[in-house]
């Protein structure tokens, strides 16, 4: 019964407390390159799926999940990079209120643009909007070959959990689940 009171609290107050999600637009520079960033909107859709096109050869992510994924603004943030209105990089994050987790749904660099730093600054976002959102932790799945995206996360403080076993649809691979804890962290 208390579970579901606690379910029933942080849905309807913490929603209402925190009802949209935002990110003001800003002008950042890594490694000598100016980008904006800022947060995505309906008309940067066709350009998230080139990216992932890019990176993957084809896009796991449709048009029609990013565009449900946008529409969420209660629980879902997600954040663009720009250069010169070239769209580079993103990070998608989804607000779990009832556990306080901050859960990053996608990250993805345009290949041109890995090992600039991007990735580590979107990360560097998240952590910095879970703790502006107050919430204990952030959480998120990676392959387990995926060995730069497993070094960079535990750089910046995330640690493994457990192996969820054939986790991807597309080629059955094991995901790695990990968390950071910003409470451990005197945060
Ligand atoms: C993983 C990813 C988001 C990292 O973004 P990024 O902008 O390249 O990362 P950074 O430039 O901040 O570099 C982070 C570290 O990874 C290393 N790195 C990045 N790309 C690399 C590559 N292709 N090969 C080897 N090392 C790489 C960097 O040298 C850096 O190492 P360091 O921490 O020892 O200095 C990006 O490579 C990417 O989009 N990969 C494809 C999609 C993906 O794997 N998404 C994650 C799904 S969970």
């Amino acid at each position: 019964m208390f579970e579901k009171f606690k379910y029933w609290y942080h849905c309807t107050v913490n929603a209402r407390r925190q009802p949209f999600l935002d990110y003001s637009r800003r002008l950042i520079m890594i490694g000598g390159h100016h980008y904006v960033v800022r947060q995505a909107a309906e008309k940067d859709i066709n350009r998230l799926v080139e990216v992932e096109k890019q990176i993957y050869g084809t896009a796991p992510w449709s048009y029609a999940a990013f565009q449900l994924e946008l529409s969420r603004h209660h629980d879902r943030l997600y954040i663009v990079v720009e250069h010169k209105e070239e769209l580079v990089g993103f990070i998608g994050m989804a607000v779990d209120w009832y556990h306080l987790d901050l859960h990053i749904t996608n990250i993805g660099i345009s290949p041109d643009w890995q090992k600039g730093g991007i990735g580590t600054y979107l990360i560097k976002t998240a952590i910095a909007y879970a703790r502006h959102l107050q919430l204990h932790s952030l959480s998120l799945e990676v392959r387990v070959h995926n060995l730069v995206a497993r070094h960079l996360y535990e750089r910046l403080g995330f640690r493994e959990n457990q192996i969820k076993q054939r986790y991807y649809l597309d080629n059955h691979e094991d995901a790695v689940d990990m968390q950071a804890n910003l409470l451990s962290r005197g945060e």
